[in-house]
């Protein structure tokens, strides 16, 4: 089945993730610039008590950016945005931001940790689209049952809360019965990563990691830093700190006073997203990250990081088409 044709303005078939605290609107408006799917969740735009509502204010200054980028650069589209909607029963926002997205028709609504028939129907309401998040087959069954048109399939090696199952089988499980839009997630940070994901059957890379060092991105300097000089092996799985088995940086655990080598488990029900987070220490303290880091070696405005990804994207694929040698042709004969 082909894409929504919402997705024609790509100029790579990439979707920005959704990062708690660090997407900020100068983020989302630099990736839809650069031609791929900006994001950020609703959560964080946040106002104090009495102030105006802030998720107002950030579809404002989107919408507003990426008009305006439009009547300059009719031959360069920017791509649409996504606002992620965390639907756990502690978000008490939900409802309201389901408003808020309706009425400034937000084009991709991506929602996680819970799969509602009334969170698709308010994207449905204003010709949006809704994907949703998933780590296995079941979930992703589930999701579309209750009404989503799309699924990101979470691998393992994702930064945040992550799956555990090896993107091949993920993939290739859900392929089996669905032909909808499908994204793929997890470890994604170079123009080759990309080009595996549309090889093992997903439409389009989401990636959230290669941003989290951007310019643009609200993290402090030293989160920066510990992304551009770590690897894959930097990174820990555990539950602890959200209830919920999530990918975060070793060296931020060391530094909250803890062994990352000998964390205890944590059970889903401890999630609580009233006051924006888990646990007091998740995501502030406790910093969140992939195994794709190993590719993010500088500080750099989210333009270039996508430029790097695009170039290494179109080598990737020149080379395969040129391939020559014992495999060439291989599948043509066979
Ligand atoms: C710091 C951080 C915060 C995240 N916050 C969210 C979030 O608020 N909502 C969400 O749906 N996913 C969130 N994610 C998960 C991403 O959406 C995405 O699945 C993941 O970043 C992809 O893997 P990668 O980081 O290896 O590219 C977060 C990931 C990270 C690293």
């Amino acid at each position: 089945m082909a894409l929504p044709p919402l997705f024609d303005s790509l100029a790579l078939p990439m979707v920005a993730a959704p990062l708690f605290i660090v997407s900020t609107p100068e983020l989302v408006i630099a990736q839809c610039k650069s031609g791929i799917v900006g994001s950020f969740p609703a959560l964080n735009a946040r106002e104090a008590e009495g102030e105006p509502i802030m998720l107002e204010a950030w579809l404002k200054q989107i919408t507003e950016a990426l008009e305006r980028h439009n009547q300059d650069n009719p031959d360069r589209p920017a791509a649409p945005f996504a606002v992620n909607q965390i639907v756990h029963r502690s978000n008490q926002r939900l409802e309201r931001d389901l408003e808020i997205c309706a009425r400034w028709k937000v084009p991709i609504w991506i929602t996680s940790l819970g799969a509602r028939p009334e969170v698709n129907e308010a994207a449905h309401s204003c010709g949006g689209i809704a994907l949703h998040d998933v780590i296995n087959d079941r979930f992703a069954r589930k999701a579309i049952d209750k009404g989503a048109d799309g699924l990101i399939a979470v691998a393992a090696g994702a930064g945040g809360h992550a799956g555990a199952q090896s993107p091949f089988a993920l993939i290739r499980e859900i392929r089996a019965w669905f032909d909808g839009p499908l994204l793929l997630s997890g470890a994604i940070a170079t123009g080759e990563a990309l080009l595996a994901a549309q090889a093992v059957g997903a439409d389009l890379g989401y990636a959230g990691s290669a941003f989290i060092a951007a310019r643009e991105a609200n993290a402090q300097d030293a989160y920066k830093q510990m992304i551009v000089g770590g690897g894959a092996s930097d990174i820990v799985t555990s539950s602890l700190f959200t209830g919920v088995s999530g990918n975060y940086l070793r060296q931020s655990i060391s530094n909250a006073g803890l062994d990352p080598d000998a964390l205890p488990g944590a059970d889903a029900s401890s999630m609580n997203f009233s006051e924006g987070r888990s646990k007091p220490k998740a995501w502030k303290e406790i910093w969140g990250a992939g195994q794709g880091i190993g590719a993010i070696t500088d500080v750099l405005p989210a333009a270039e990081v996508i430029a790097r990804i695009g170039a290494e994207y179109a080598a990737a694929r020149a080379r395969l088409l040129a391939v020559s040698g014992p495999f060439a042709g291989q599948g043509a004969s066979a």
